[in-house]
């Protein structure tokens, strides 16, 4: 079964500027925990605890929240503070952390390759963590997609639906509606104008994807910006065979843009969600 995650996170985060100049924007704190936390925990809660992260430059922040502060730990040591690091703890303790660099951001298709390294030959899940998504009435939303996994052994990817104005900030799905909450995906648009978008079910940052995807990735030519995106890859294996939309249950918030972070933000604090684990 799947048991390894990736987590793209060696983008540049300009949105956040000058925030992001010299910390990860996955290091961003949504009241007291930070959002690449979050994502652990919901790979965990998955059952997913071999975790890859591919990281760049001015991201090491991100390997130290994943490894003891002996200092730290050493001065709350036996007060009520200790508390707070429960959480993180209990990750450090039953996931293993592997990571490495993409040297050149080259859009997400290429950090996902540069991860190929921590996943070889077998099914994974991809994380962005910039989309915090909070279930809290029931299983996370990745829990959600390996259970889907199971049933239909091919790539998933999570969707919601999205105001039509909004479709050119997103890869939007087109495909054939198999059950309420499942599309079979025909096809994928890549940031399309809303009049040439196929539908508005827009594609979230929760994918579990098939290892073929790695050498389609490799067979796919850069686009705009010099990016290589992941649609092209899923799209070629929808053709091939089979990719499923899914719209999941749960709440995502766009904590890359600063709207949807104050918005999270917001969120956990009045719903006391903030150190669930
Ligand atoms: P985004 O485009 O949202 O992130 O990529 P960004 O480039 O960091 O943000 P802005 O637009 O400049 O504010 C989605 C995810 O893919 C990762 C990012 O870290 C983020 O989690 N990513 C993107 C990479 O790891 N490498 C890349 O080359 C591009």
């Amino acid at each position: 079964m799947i048991e390894k995650c990736l987590f793209p996170a060696a983008g540049y985060g300009t949105r956040f500027l000058p925030a992001t100049k010299s910390m990860p924007k996955e290091m961003l704190p949504i009241v007291d925990k930070p959002l690449i936390q979050y994502g652990v925990e919901e790979a965990l809660e998955a059952g997913l605890h071999h975790i890859g992260l591919v990281t760049g430059r001015g991201k090491r922040a991100l390997e130290d929240h994943f490894d003891i502060s002996y200092e730290l730990e050493d001065q709350i040591s036996g007060t009520a503070k200790e508390a707070a690091l429960e959480g993180i703890r209990r990750l450090i303790r039953e996931c293993t952390f592997s990571y490495t660099r993409q040297i050149e951001m080259k859009g997400l298709g290429h950090a996902i390759l540069t991860g190929r390294p921590l996943i070889g030959d077998v099914p994974f899940a991809v994380v962005l963590a910039d989309d915090l998504c909070l279930n809290p009435e029931g299983p996370g939303v990745l829990a959600q997609m390996v259970e889907l996994y199971r049933q239909f052994r091919c790539s998933i990817v999570a969707v919601q639906d999205v105001p039509l104005a909004e479709t050119a900030s997103y890869g939007i799905v087109e495909g054939e509606v198999i059950r309420e909450d499942i599309v079979r995906v025909t096809r994928m648009v890549e940031k399309p104008k809303p009049e040439d978008a196929p539908s508005t079910l827009a594609i979230i940052g929760r994918y579990v994807l098939t290892p073929d995807i790695f050498d389609l990735i490799e067979g796919t030519p850069a686009g705009r910006n010099g990016e290589i995106q992941i649609t092209d890859a899923l799209n070629e294996q929808a053709r091939r065979g089979c990719v499923m939309a899914y719209r999941f249950k749960g709440r995502r918030f766009d904590c890359g843009a600063v709207a949807g972070y104050v918005e999270a933000t917001n969120h956990v604090y009045q719903q006391g969600l903030g150190r669930v684990a």
